[in-house]
């Protein structure tokens, strides 16, 4: 099984547009691409009143897989803005792990590479002390961290690779979000020279800040275009192959 986890140092990093424009480019390549967004919360209602993740949506519509397979990318939508353990017991449904990995199987059967966004941070509970890297462990997949580029991000990436590591994960790469190579200045700059030499992960690539993505406007067709230029997807498609 082959396949990549994308998590970051934070909910809100850019998790989702990393795993699109991983996936819009796999796709544009010719690859089977699955995605899954095993769990998301802060979701609302559709016009038929079913919860609906956007995240799910946007990887769907990245990796051009069709409504009918939606329960298995996202097998658990919640609708509270909280962390998926607590969002859970706010909605009186218990989080089911078993059923979630049951999906990514399915998922599975059906196509390769697989890309599983995870949620919030690498710490952020499930389900009782049920952590996401605990779901991280299982899946064995893997892992790539997207980070920001500003003040504070050396901290969070060192923090979040060392945590990986502890659980016996394997990070094979870090991707920078939002950068804006227009206006860097000796804070970015050092801020990439620090990840590095402090985590000894190699930065895959530095995914720029389009006004598109901010307002929802990007095609699937831009975003591989963005990632086949700045991110090093021959890299990135040799580690989800496991090679
Ligand atoms: N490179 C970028 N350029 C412009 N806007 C971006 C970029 N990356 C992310 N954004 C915007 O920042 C916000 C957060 O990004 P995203 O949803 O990908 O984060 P996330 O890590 O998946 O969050 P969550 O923890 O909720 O899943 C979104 O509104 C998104 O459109
Ligand atoms: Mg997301």
């Amino acid at each position: 099984m082959s396949g990549l986890f994308i998590t970051a140092t934070d909910t809100d990093v850019g998790k989702t547009v990393i795993t699109g424009a991983i996936a819009a480019t796999f796709k544009a390549r010719g690859l089977h691409v699955g995605v899954m967004k095993p769990i998301a919360s802060g979701a609302v209602a559709d016009g038929f009143g079913k919860l609906v993740a956007e995240d799910a949506t946007f990887l769907m519509g990245a990796a051009g897989i069709g409504e009918s397979e939606r329960d298995l990318v996202n097998p658990l939508c919640l609708s509270p803005a909280l962390t998926p353990a607590v969002a859970a017991v706010v909605s009186g449904v218990e989080v089911e792990i078993p059923a979630i990995l049951k999906a990514y199987q399915v998922l599975a059967k059906s196509y390769d590479p697989i890309l599983v966004e995870g949620v919030g941070g690498i710490t952020s509970p499930l389900w009782q002390d049920y952590l996401l890297a605990d779901l991280m462990a299982e899946l064995a997949l893997p892992v790539i961290v997207v980070t920001r580029p500003n003040l504070g991000t050396i901290n969070h990436t060192v923090l979040t690779v060392e945590y990986a590591r502890r659980r016996g994960l394997h990070v094979a790469g870090i991707i920078i979000n939002g950068w804006n190579e227009g206006e860097v200045s000796i804070l970015e700059r050092s801020n990439e020279e620090y990840i590095t030499h402090l985590t000894g992960v190699p930065i895959l690539g530095k995914f720029p800040y389009s006004r598109a993505i901010s307002e929802g406007e990007i095609q699937s067709v831009e975003l591989a275009q963005l990632a086949e230029k700045h991110l090093q997807m021959d890299e990135i498609i040799s580690i989800a192959k496991g090679r």
